[in-house]
């Protein structure tokens, strides 16, 4: 039957009937806010490039993480800017390392908070790469190990969800296995699995000082024209023991997220990440575009595509508003 026995401007009518057929929402359960952690106290530094983000010493990480739980948002992914740098990453799996230390405080502090941890050396190594290198190349097999020693410190340190961003081969099955042989059986593993070599990391680099100091990371980063290749990466994480896959960056790769949700049964993460967050910021400051309706149209289109989880910089101010 079509029109005019059919008109969809019927259920478009009020607020009444677009809220009763809405497909999508956003809830305070869906989000996870990250956090960037410094060495020192009292520090509470904004960003330049973030607008809204801080990096916090760990004193005032823990009030950031308490003012986020009591507005109802389950989980916070922790990323770490050491004080000193070095070829192998030393800092990422040591016991009393920056990211260590803030998870232990904020596990004392906000017990019914999900701390989430990203795994990778890129914070840690004096060049900048995700792993160690061997001549100009990350030598993949060495960093796998570095990374599931990084991995357990953190479940040690309380973490109940160890996130590996670094994309290496093999790294979820090495850090699996070593969780288990230290009786860490409990603590998930969230695969950055289809996580793509992408401009849009832009803002992060700056604010964890995190950028390559020669070359790139397409060499081991997704390449953005690659569809098929998401879902061979995904299933490979499966198989080797992720609890949880992400895809990241989300706007752009919306198809490989509505790609994932078709395949996988596995609860599927989104990475709204630094660069689309602060385009929209932006865009706002200069009064181009209402930044807090951008956002969460932003966030909606992303549970649409089908993650049921979103890292978003914004998470705070959504949970604020919802
Ligand atoms: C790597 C990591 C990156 C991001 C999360 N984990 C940066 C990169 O791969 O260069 C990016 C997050 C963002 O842009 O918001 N540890």
């Amino acid at each position: 039957m079509s029109f005019p026995t059919t008109r969809m401007r019927r259920l478009r009518r009020t607020e009444a009937l677009r809220g009763m057929v809405r497909e999508h929402r956003l809830a305070r359960e869906d989000l996870v806010l990250p956090l960037f952690v410094v060495e020192g106290d009292g520090v509470r530094e904004p960003i330049a490039s973030m607008p809204g983000v801080h990096r916090y010493s760990v004193d005032q990480v823990v009030l950031e993480a308490k003012r986020v739980a009591d507005l109802g948002v389950p989980a916070v992914i922790l990323f770490g800017i050491p004080g000193a740098k070095d070829a192998r990453g030393s800092g990422a799996d040591a016991s009393d390392g920056i990211v260590q230390r803030a998870s232990r405080a904020i596990a004392d502090s906000v017990p019914a908070l999900c701390i989430v941890t990203d795994v990778c050396l890129c914070e840690y190594t004096d060049h900048g790469h995700c792993g160690m290198l061997k001549g100009e190349e990350v030598d993949n097999d060495a960093s796998v190990e570095r990374l599931a020693r990084t991995a357990l410190s953190h479940a040690q340190a309380g973490a109940s969800i160890v996130a590996p961003s670094d994309m290496m081969d093999g790294r979820v099955a090495a850090i699996r296995r070593e969780l288990d042989a230290n009786g860490f059986e409990q603590v998930a593993i969230l695969s950055y699995a289809a996580k793509y070599a992408s401009a849009f990391y832009g803002p992060f680099r700056d604010a964890a000082e995190s950028t390559p100091e020669f070359g790139d990371r397409r060499g081991y980063q997704m390449d953005p024209p690659n569809r098929r290749e998401a879902l061979r990466e995904m299933r490979l994480d499966l198989e080797e023991g992720a609890d949880m896959l992400m895809v990241k960056p989300a706007l752009c790769y919306l198809d490989i997220l509505a790609d994932a949700r078709r395949e996988f049964d596995v609860p599927l993460a989104a990475y709204h990440v630094s660069g689309e967050y602060s385009m929209i910021k932006a865009a706002g400051e200069r009064g181009w575009l209402d930044a807090d309706r951008a956002m969460h149209e932003a966030l909606v289109s992303i549970k649409r595509a089908g993650a049921d989880l979103i890292l978003t910089y914004a998470a705070a101010d959504i949970a604020e508003q919802l």
